[in-house]
């Protein structure tokens, strides 16, 4: 297999702008514009990587054996909501490998003949990204079938009763998929991954630890309070850590001595509209909606959307994921339920039949 010397950068087909879903500090999907200085922060090895622990585990095994092998690695497929890390973990996967990276998404590869260009541009061995798998084509993806499991392109050269077939060899790749919405991918393409894995949101040390870092590589200093502080209203999500450090670094330039605080990051936060829980004012009128007109729920997410005008699935994929999590609201057969705790979080009181919450329904308890 060849391969490319470790820590390269890695060649890099970019993607389209993601779609623009909601403005605001904390939305987790990235903004142009933010890219570079986004990538930058990121890490680019295992050892790097804060967070993530089982996963990044398994991942050292599999490369070290496709390095020590020579096979090529299995395709992956990564899920969970904007900003923990898919297009983070791509990067480092390709740069442990030793690989060129191939960046792309599923609504950028609009025609066959699109895929077959961006597969027979791969080297042997190199990995190629597909960000929002779950957005393919139905024809786009089928054609990804061969090219999965025996690396190889049919394609129909010529028209009409003169056609003829050639299946083309493709080099040995790693596909690395990465979607938002894991229930849309079809049982076909989900059954040719050779591992997926549902990302988590980072707890509260990862997030600290992941906050150092970075102050540390734009060169801020941050204390101890400070830290912990942007850690708490990140919403467990790294990309939102590091932009609400930027934010709040501005603030320690002009009103303090540069030095982010406690109380700098504090007041700088409250003034951004982040609240002490990491929620910002969609987050709020989401909840809000659910707890005063629709009187706790519950309510259908086409209700709820109609209500805030806003795009069912921005809610679904990136303010829901979040808040049931922390467990302020719950999803019930018949639709969501604002929990006693989603009450007392917007300073109302819960009426009688809320839910508790718990512990949340993201299977990892409530992070903070
Ligand atoms: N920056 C963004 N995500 C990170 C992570 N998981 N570990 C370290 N730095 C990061």
């Amino acid at each position: 297999m060849s391969r490319k010397k470790h820590q390269e950068p890695p060649a890099v087909v970019e993607a389209p702008p993601e779609p623009a879903g909601r403005s605001g500090d904390i939305a987790p999907v990235e903004r142009q514009g933010e890219r570079a200085w986004q990538a930058a922060l990121r890490p680019r090895t295992f050892e790097d990587y804060i967070g993530q622990r089982d996963l990044i585990d398994n991942l050292r095994v599999s490369v070290r054996a496709a390095k020590e092998q020579g096979w090529p690695l299995d395709h992956f497929l990564f899920a969970g909501p904007p900003g923990l890390g898919k297009t983070t973990l791509a990067h480092v996967i390709a740069n442990e490998l030793g690989v060129n990276l191939h960046v792309t998404s599923g609504p950028a590869i609009d025609h066959k003949g699109m895929l077959a260009s961006l597969l027979t541009s791969l080297g042997e061995g190199d990995a190629l990204f597909i960000d929002e798998i779950h957005r393919l084509s139905p024809i786009v993806e089928e054609n990804l079938y061969p090219a999965m499991e025996d690396f190889k392109f049919d394609l129909f050269i010529g028209d009409g009763p003169h056609a003829k077939a050639v299946t083309m060899k493709l080099p040995r790749f790693t596909l690395l998929g990465a979607t938002t919405r894991m229930g849309l991918l079809s049982a076909p393409l989900l059954d040719r991954f050779g591992f997926h894995w549902q990302l988590r949101y980072y707890d509260l040390a990862d997030m600290t630890a992941i906050v150092r870092r970075s102050a540390a590589l734009i060169a801020v200093p941050v204390d101890d309070d400070g830290a912990d502080e942007i850690a708490r209203r990140a919403r467990g999500t790294p990309r939102i850590a590091n932009r609400l450090l930027r934010r709040v670094r501005d603030f320690a330039a002009v009103e303090g001595d540069g030095t982010v605080t406690g109380q700098i990051a504090a007041s700088a936060l409250d003034r951004l509209a982040v609240d002490h829980a990491g929620l910002d004012a969609l987050d709020r009128a989401f909840l809000s909606v659910i707890c005063e007109r629709f009187d706790g729920g519950p309510v259908g997410i086409e209700a709820v959307a109609a209500s805030l005008s806003e795009e069912r699935g921005t809610l679904e994929e990136v303010v829901e994921p979040f808040l049931l999590q922390v467990g302020l609201v719950t999803r019930t057969p018949r639709g969501r339920v604002a929990t006693a705790a989603g009450f007392a979080h917007l300073g109302l009181a819960p009426p009688a039949k809320a839910p508790s919450g718990g512990q949340g329904q993201g299977g990892q308890g409530r992070l903070f």
